[in-house]
């Protein structure tokens, strides 16, 4: 049966009809849902029962080269053996919660603030695609912004302000922010990468707002002055009607387009519940040519 979506707010977000990615292999399949990639920005697929084999391999066939440099993954290995594919979650490798100090939880406790992933490096993240292991019994959603709709509504005067901007993009900043603190050895590892503000989707043709927690300093702009724009876009970007907020079943799999979406987890008792997800993010290289 043909694969179709259903919008989940006026803006965007779609969730797909009942489908078993594992076994998606046919090109056909594979480019309705880049296209509903493009039109919906977030794609919700439910009851996806991936091993994390199974979900490596379904994010290369949907879109190639994997990320393995998504996290301040210089802090410390990933307990899953494979930096491609991300430990989104509040538990160490013995499989306990991590203490309210533990430096792991620190650094991914800023996932709560408005980013897109990978900015911080070149090239940045493609398609994320997070998959539900272990979801806990009370919410702890993940938010989600449409950035083409936050370009939409801008005024012609801002536009035109923003045209052409370049923006520096750090985690060490977004971690700073939280009060984390890096060690010399590691900044110089964490040195960040310059995107443009506004970038234009391929498949879509649509223009979108760049912008992240990590976004530092926009260049050729006084610091103060650059962060205060960079705030009030995150902020025009963020209200209410431009988001949606994903409630956690387990086993869903969602998919996002990091260069046209902001997302943040939400906050809830992570010294009491557990919370397992995995990601795979694609690298934003040139689209492969498909035969
Ligand atoms: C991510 C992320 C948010 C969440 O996986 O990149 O930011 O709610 N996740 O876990
Ligand atoms: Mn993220």
């Amino acid at each position: 049966m043909a694969l179709t979506f259903t919008q989940l707010t006026p803006v965007f977000a779609g969730e797909a009809s009942p489908i078993d990615l594992r076994q998606v292999r046919d090109r056909e399949t594979l480019e309705a849902i880049r296209a509903g990639m493009d039109t919906y920005a977030v794609l919700v697929f439910r009851d996806q029962r991936f091993s994390d084999q199974d979900q490596l391999e379904f994010a290369e066939r949907f879109d190639g080269m994997l990320h393995a440099r998504t996290s301040s993954a210089v802090l410390t290995t990933n307990r899953l053996g494979n930096e491609a594919l991300a430990d989104i979650s509040n538990v160490d490798r013995f499989g306990n919660i991590r203490a309210e100090d533990d430096r792991q939880r620190a650094a991914s406790v800023a996932n709560r603030l408005w980013h897109t992933d990978a900015s911080f490096v070149d090239p940045p993240g493609r398609y994320s695609m997070l998959s539900a292991r272990v979801i806990p019994p009370v919410r702890a959603d993940t938010e989600f912004a449409d950035m083409r709709a936050a370009y939409d509504e801008l005024d012609p005067e801002t536009r035109a302000r923003i045209e052409g901007l370049q923006v520096h993009h750090s985690i060490a900043y977004s971690r700073h922010v939280l009060g984390f603190e890096f060690s010399d050895e590691e900044k110089e590892k964490l040195k960040g990468a310059v995107h443009p503000l506004v970038r234009t989707i391929p498949g879509s043709g649509r223009r979108a707002l760049y912008l992240a927690s990590h976004a530092q300093e926009v260049i050729g702009m006084p610091l103060p002055e650059g962060r205060l724009l960079l705030h009030d876009l995150i902020e025009h970007a963020t209200r209410p009607h431009l988001t949606y907020r994903h409630i956690w079943r387990p086993y869903d799999f969602v998919i996002w387009d990091n260069r046209c979406t902001m997302h943040r987890a939400r906050p809830f008792d992570d010294r009491t519940h557990r919370r397992e997800l995995r990601r795979t993010t694609s690298l934003d290289l040139p689209l492969p040519v498909t035969a």
